[in-house]
């Protein structure tokens, strides 16, 4: 019955976000920890007028650039921004020993970063503000319109040469994976934990008669691979790195910058050795 309790998890997460909606600070170091009140100097998902970054506005609340108690977006948590229309985006070219076929356009909380950073849709683009929904004018020479391509943070519609995002993983794909070995030299780790697995949509078949276990935690909710499995939108940057990555633990990475490999931290939450090891 993991499904109940994926659902439950959601709800419960919903009603968090409610909580700090209502009651702003405090309720907010609670559920997320001091790690991400977003307030910290150079977190650049400030966009606030208490923002540092060089994209900026004269509004004073924090949060509201992506969520609001009222009125919001049904695909996210209490989710403000406009979603991208974007239909489909350009994909990875599968590798010889891929397996999985990311979703296009990608779901969950990934189409949920796309909708800032494809720089399709304006940056201040909210489903609520005040009880209507506005685009609120932002610094940098963006005005009311999208991140601008000259920005480091943005993707476009082309996300080859990124990792796959919007792929499950299910124990059919770690067997699989395992049985490349060793004409490749990482297999998946199969013990993968929240706050890496991530809600997705099936991309991979999920074998039920050869993997039981696999599936029946799967029936419309499957977990996988999205922006959110490596990034926390919320944490603030630890000296030298930034970028809102996860480290081992979910919190923020110490890991400095690229190039990212097999053997970091991150990476190893998902791919091991052939031998099991984080090489
Ligand atoms: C730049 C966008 C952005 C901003 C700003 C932002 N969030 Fe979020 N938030 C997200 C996204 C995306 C998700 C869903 C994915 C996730 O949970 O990582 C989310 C999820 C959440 C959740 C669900 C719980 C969880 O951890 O999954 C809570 C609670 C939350 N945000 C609180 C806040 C609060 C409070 C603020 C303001 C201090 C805030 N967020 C500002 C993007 C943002
Ligand atoms: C409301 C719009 C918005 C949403 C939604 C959003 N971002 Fe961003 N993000 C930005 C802006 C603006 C920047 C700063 C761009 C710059 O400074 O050039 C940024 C920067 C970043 C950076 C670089 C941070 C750094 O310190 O260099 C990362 C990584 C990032 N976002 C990931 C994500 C992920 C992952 C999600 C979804 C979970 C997400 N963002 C959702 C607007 C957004
Ligand atoms: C498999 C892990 C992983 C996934 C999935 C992932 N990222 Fe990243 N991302 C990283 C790492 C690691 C870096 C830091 C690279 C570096 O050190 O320069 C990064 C960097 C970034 C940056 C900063 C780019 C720069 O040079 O400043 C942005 C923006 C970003 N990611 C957004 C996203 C978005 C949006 C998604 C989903 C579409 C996503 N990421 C999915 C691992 C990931
Ligand atoms: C949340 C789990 C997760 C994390 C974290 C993760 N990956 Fe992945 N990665 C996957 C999955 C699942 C695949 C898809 C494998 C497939 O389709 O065969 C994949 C595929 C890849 C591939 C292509 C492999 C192939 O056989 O085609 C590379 C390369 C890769 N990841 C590198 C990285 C690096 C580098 C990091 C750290 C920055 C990282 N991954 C972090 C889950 C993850």
């Amino acid at each position: 019955m993991r499904r109940k309790v994926n659902m439950r998890n959601r709800n419960v997460r919903m009603a968090i976000v409610v909580a700090v909606m209502l009651s702003i600070g405090a309720y907010y170091s609670v559920a997320r920890g001091a790690t991400g009140n977003l307030t910290a100097n150079g977190n650049k998902h400030n966009l606030s007028a208490s923002g540092t970054g060089a994209y900026i506005s004269s509004e004073q609340q924090i949060c509201v650039f992506c969520h609001t108690p009222h009125m919001s977006l049904t695909e996210g948590p209490l989710w403000n921004h406009s979603l991208t229309i974007q239909a489909s985006y350009t994909m990875p070219t599968p590798s010889a020993t891929q397996l999985t076929t990311p979703l296009n356009p990608p779901d969950e909380a990934s189409r949920l970063c796309l909708s800032c950073h494809d720089g399709t849709v304006p940056l201040g683009s909210v489903q609520n503000l005040g009880g209507v929904s506005t685009v609120i004018s932002m610094t940098g020479g963006v005005g009311l319109g999208p991140l601008p391509a000259a920005s480091t943070a943005y993707l476009g519609t082309n996300l080859s040469g990124h990792h796959l995002i919007s792929i499950e993983i299910n124990n059919q794909l770690v067997t699989d994976k395992a049985a490349q070995c060793p004409s490749v030299s990482y297999k998946l780790n199969s013990g993968i934990a929240y706050p890496y697995l991530q809600p997705t949509r099936s991309s991979y078949p999920c074998n039920r008669v050869a993997n039981p276990n696999g599936c029946k935690d799967n029936v419309t909710m499957r977990h996988g691979v999205q922006c959110n499995s490596c990034h926390d939108p919320h944490l603030d940057p630890v000296p030298g790195v930034t970028k809102f990555i996860r480290g081992a633990s979910g919190a923020p990475s110490t890991q400095a910058g690229w190039p990212w490999t097999f053997g970091d931290s991150l990476c190893c939450q998902c791919h091991i050795s052939c031998t099991g090891t984080c090489p």
